[in-house]
């Protein structure tokens, strides 16, 4: 039995129309983090942060999985069907819904999920919707106190200690369309290097010296269904 942790970024979205957060086009390239993805901006200007996840939250429905995010979910269904004697876990830092569209289940967004909100009172999470706004009270407590549920900078990601369970289980890391400048995810290919094997999918190879034993660069509408066809074929 294979074990795949696949951790995604902003990279796999691209090809389906969503910005990256850096390089040439870059969301923080229009926005500071600072105003936009603190506690400490959201405190200051709600409405401001509440104005920039809606522009994210508006074009969930204009864009559609690509051939990334299906190949990751063919592969899981063919675990799941024994098809492959394997099974894939996708660690995502992004925030849409493009990898449960293309049908994986096994997902965990570890910086949180565009289309909910959590409440700062009770810590319910409940679903997003277009009447939301700072104001609105939360349908478990009845306190005007929901905030998007998204992971900000200083902030701990959700699901650290399943995510480690996994990483420590696992015998190949792959990381797809990320920068590896944020962590902890960055740290996850030094965690499993002692055990696993490691491969990057992404545009240019990061700057420094690559964990990674191997680099397959390209975009991963062609570079990410290319090696789960292999495997699956293998
Ligand atoms: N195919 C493969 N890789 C791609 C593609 C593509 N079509 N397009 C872009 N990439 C690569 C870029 O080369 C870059 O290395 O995806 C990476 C995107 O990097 P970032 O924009 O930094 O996104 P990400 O790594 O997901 O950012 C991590 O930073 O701002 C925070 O919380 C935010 O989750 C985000 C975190």
């Amino acid at each position: 039995m294979q074990r795949i942790v696949v951790l995604t970024g902003a990279g796999i979205s691209e090809e389906s129309g969503l910005q990256t957060f850096r390089g040439a086009d870059g969301l923080w390239n229009h926005e500071r983090i600072e105003d936009i993805c603190t506690p400490q901006g959201f405190i200051r200007d709600p409405l401001r942060v509440d104005r920039f996840y809606n522009g994210l939250r508006a074009l969930l429905p204009t864009v559609h999985p690509n051939a990334a995010h299906l190949a990751l979910a063919e592969l899981e269904r063919a675990g799941r069907e024994r098809r492959w004697d394997g099974q894939v876990t996708i660690v995502t830092q992004n925030i849409d819904d493009l990898h449960e569209r293309a049908g994986s289940h096994n997902v965990i967004h570890m910086h949180g999920e565009l289309l909910r909100l959590r409440c700062t009172a009770c810590h319910a999470t409940p679903a997003w919707r277009t009447d939301c706004f700072p104001d609105t009270a939360c349908p478990a407590c009845g306190q005007p106190a929901l905030r998007p549920d998204i992971v900000w900078f200083g902030e701990m990601p959700y699901h650290m200690d399943i995510i480690a369970r996994h990483l420590a289980e696992c015998d190949l890391f792959v990381a797809i369309g990320t920068s590896g400048v944020v962590y902890p995810a960055a740290g996850f290919v030094d965690s499993v290097a002692g055990h696993a094997d490691t491969m990057l999918f992404n545009l240019e190879i990061p700057s420094g010296p690559s964990a990674f034993d191997q680099a397959v660069i390209g975009p991963a509408t062609r570079t990410v269904p290319a090696w789960t066809r292999d495997l699956l074929e293998a």
